[in-house]
């Protein structure tokens, strides 16, 4: 016997606020065409004073918990990926936890930038996989416009606020099963740190930091590292490229993805896109577009679903799921 875990639930919720290129443009300098062109970016949900990492996250994860049909108090384990945290300590998925009113199981943060959410996911499937947990919540949750150089055009227009959330539930099947998660892959290189940063934190300053990047070089490694994370999840499986059904990528840049896509040889359709409304909302975005992917109906049961991610660190990794 085995132990393997299924995404049960999906949820999303984005801040009411929309801010639009043209918006925007009155008070940065830029214009709708430039950042149309390079990212794909139209707009960006932007999260009001007072409105926090834990307040969308606990949103989505209440949406999460209703569509797999189980009360918070069934959960052994929520974790919230995040860059943008409410406090520097405690984490925000105790306070998740203690909105969710649940009064036992264990929270905690995961801090891999981007690719927060596959990190998260990966952790919580081998919970899974060990026996130690039935069910969890998966939120990736972000703020990141508290953390943007509102002056600095190279990064402010890319990024967003929002949140995406999972619930996974054990199955119990026989040994080499091929269901639900059927494996995640993560990668680091921290000598690349230096390409996506903040310039604040404890170790610093006092203050949060603003996103620091280097635009082009994490483009480069963005299309080389996702293109092999990809590989290594399908060989890992003994399955081609032909056999995956939707490609629900880190939406970071459209470019990124039409780039992933062609080296998977992979219709665009067959692309979950949401960059052009969301923009990067970093942890969220992916959990963010599966939402809306299985919401409106495109992902159905039984088909082969792959994540993939990159962020600061340089981190990276693939999750794919047999729906
Ligand atoms: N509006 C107008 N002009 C701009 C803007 C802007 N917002 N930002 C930069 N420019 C200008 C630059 O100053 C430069 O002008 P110059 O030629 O006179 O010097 C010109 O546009 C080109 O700048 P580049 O940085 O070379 O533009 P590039 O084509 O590389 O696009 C971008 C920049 C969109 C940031 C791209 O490099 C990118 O998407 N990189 C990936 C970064 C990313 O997505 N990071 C997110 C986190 S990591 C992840 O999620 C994968």
């Amino acid at each position: 016997m085995a132990f393997r875990s299924r995404i049960t639930g999906t949820g999303s919720h984005l801040p009411e606020k929309i801010l639009s290129n043209a918006e925007l443009a009155k008070t940065v300098d830029t214009t709708d065409e430039w950042i149309v062109e390079r990212t794909g970016i139209r707009q960006r949900h932007i999260a009001r004073e007072g409105e926090t990492t834990a307040i969308l996250a606990y949103q989505a994860g209440e949406k999460a918990l209703e569509a797999a049909g189980i009360e918070a108090s069934e959960l052994d384990l929520v974790i919230v990926a995040t860059t943008t945290p409410d406090n520097t300590f405690p984490s925000t998925a105790t306070k998740v936890q203690a909105m969710l009113g649940m009064d036992s199981g264990a929270a905690f943060d995961v801090q891999a930038v981007c690719s927060g959410f596959i990190y998260a996911l990966s952790i919580a499937d081998n919970f899974v996989r060990a026996g130690q947990a039935k069910n969890i919540l998966v939120i990736g949750a972000e703020v990141f416009s508290r953390i943007l150089d509102w002056e600095d055009r190279t990064t402010c227009v890319l990024f967003g606020d929002g949140a995406g959330a999972v619930v996974l539930q054990a199955e119990e099947c026989e040994e080499g099963d091929k269901i639900g998660i059927l494996s995640t892959h993560l990668h680091s290189d921290g000598k690349l740190r230096d390409l996506l940063y903040t310039d604040g934190g404890p170790g610093t300053n006092s203050t949060v930091g603003h996103v620091r990047m280097l635009g082009r070089e994490v483009f480069r490694h963005a299309v080389t590292n996702l293109a092999s994370v990809v590989v290594e999840a399908l060989e890992a499986n003994n399955l081609e490229k032909s056999d995956i059904d939707w490609l629900v990528p880190h939406q970071a840049n459209k470019r990124i993805l039409d780039s992933t896509a062609k080296k998977l040889g992979m219709n665009p359709d067959q692309v979950v896109i949401t960059v052009d409304r969301h923009a990067n909302t970093s942890a969220a975005s992916v959990p963010l577009a599966l939402d809306t992917a299985v919401r409106d109906g495109r992902i159905q049961k039984g088909q082969l679903v792959l994540m993939e991610a990159m962020g600061g660190g340089l981190t990276w990794g693939a999750a794919l799921v047999r729906w």
